[in-house]
Order: C-alpha cells, then structure tokens, then sequence
C-alpha cells in the first residue's frame, strides 16, 4: 500500500487584498505549491505551522482560499504566528483535543502525531508537562506502527541560524527523551526555522525545511535557486512483510 504526504511550511499569509509586497510574493508561492500538490492528488496536507502572520481569521479565509484545489484533508500544528481557535474555526476538520491543538491521525497506514509547541514566550518552544504527558501517552498507544512526528518549534540546536529554541532547555530536552523512547518513530518533520536540513536525532530521522514564504527564508547559498517556493512529499511503501520504507522528495513547483 502506498501513502503520499505532502508538507508545507510558514506559510505566513495576509488578508486577501493586503497591498504590502510580501502580501502577494507569499500567496503566488502557497499557489504554485498548491498547484503543484493538487496535480500529485496526495493522501493528505501536514502544514508544520505558522500559517498565517498574524493568526487573524481573514488571514486564515485566505489560507483556506489558496489551498481550495488541494482534496486531500490537511492536518496542521500551530506555529508562534498562529492562534488555535481561529484555525480551528477554519479547519473543523481538525480533531478535537482540548486547549492544545495536537492529535493523532490514525486512519493511513502511517500513523501521524501532531505536536503542539506555542506558548507564551513569543518566538519560544514550550513543551508543558501536559503535552509531554499526552506525548508520550500517545506514542505508546501504538508501538507497532510507523509514526511520523510533526511539530513547529524543533527542540535542538541546528546551527547558529538556530539555537535555544526553547525558553526552558528541561522541556526541549524532555520532549527528545519522549522521542528517543520511541524507535517506531520513523521521521520528525519541524516548521519555524525557515531553513532546510535533515540530520539524525533522537534515534530517527529529523528534517526542517525552508518556509513557503520566500521572502523570510533563511540559509540562502546565494544561488539565487533556493529562493524558490518548495516543499516535500514524503511517500511511503508497504512492504511484503508488512514493514516499508519511507522517501522523501523536495519539489520546486514550477512558476
Ligand atoms: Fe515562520
């Protein structure tokens, strides 16, 4: 059986009709992603947060207005930028759990766990012991099953473009044991840095990726190439003797 999951990321869309430049350079690259993931009919959307730049629901309408070609359901984590209730006001679809907005997706022969990251420090990850409870909870429900992990604020240093992501280094570090316990974990995928990488960690395969918006990318070689709109489609395979393999391709849609 084969799963096709497409992930975008920081997004950061602004009311339809915003005049500010940025405005219209995000939402022409959230179209040509979106074109692109319609042609490719995926099983589902993962966006790892940071939809909108201000979480204002006008700016959440025009989120859900670009993305209106796309069947396929999209199931998001929250990033700083973003506000629960006015995401889920727009997305109903997404299941219900209480203050924080993270859940499991169970129907896919990947099992999918959505990890909430926002709190009160603006810019910070904030991994409460409530979320790290319900984490681990969560994740040793189904030991047997490949899982992927998505969340915006990566708990680790990647570089000088990133570090101490978290207000309180004993929450980034709690949320990476709860991972590290966890091998059935076969991939973590990141929002909020705005940059690519892919790098081992915690006994599994974490990536971030750069944000849908170009204009606030990070890393740039100077090419001039990586300031295109990108994002991954992750494919998974089963295999005969019931395990498969997962590979991960990075599409620059075309203009
Ligand atoms: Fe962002």
């Amino acid at each position: 059986m084969r799963m096709i999951i497409a992930h975008i990321t920081d997004t950061h869309i602004l009311p339809s009709g915003d005049p500010a430049p940025k405005a219209a350079i995000r939402a022409n690259a959230l179209r040509r992603c979106v074109a692109d993931i319609a042609r490719l009919a995926p099983d589902l959307v993962i966006h790892t947060g940071d939809a909108t730049q201000h979480g204002d629901p006008e700016e959440y309408a025009h989120f859900k207005e670009l993305l209106s070609d796309i069947e396929a359901p999209i199931y998001m984590t929250p990033g700083n930028r973003d506000e629960r209730s006015a995401m889920r006001g727009a997305f109903a679809h997404l299941p219900e759990s209480g203050e924080f907005l993270h859940y499991a997706v169970e129907d896919y022969p990947v099992r999918l766990v959505a990890f909430d990251t926002t709190g009160p420090h603006p810019r910070k990850g904030f991994a409460c012991e409530e979320r790290i409870d319900w984490f681990e909870r969560t994740l040793a429900a189904a030991p047997d099953r490949p899982t992927i992990v998505f969340m915006h604020h990566p708990p680790l240093d990647i570089e000088a473009l990133y570090e101490n992501g978290y207000n309180d280094s004993a929450q980034a570090a709690a949320l990476e044991r709860v991972i590290a316990r966890h091998p059935h974990i076969i991939r973590v995928l990141f929002g909020h840095v705005h940059f690519s990488k892919c790098f081992d960690w915690a006994g599994s395969l974490a990536s971030t990726m750069g944000s849908v918006a170009v204009d606030v990318r990070k890393g740039m070689d100077g090419s001039g190439r990586d300031a295109e709109p990108l994002y991954q489609v992750h494919t998974w395979e089963n295999a005969e003797d019931g395990a498969g393999t997962l590979t991960t391709q990075t599409r620059i849609p075309s203009p």
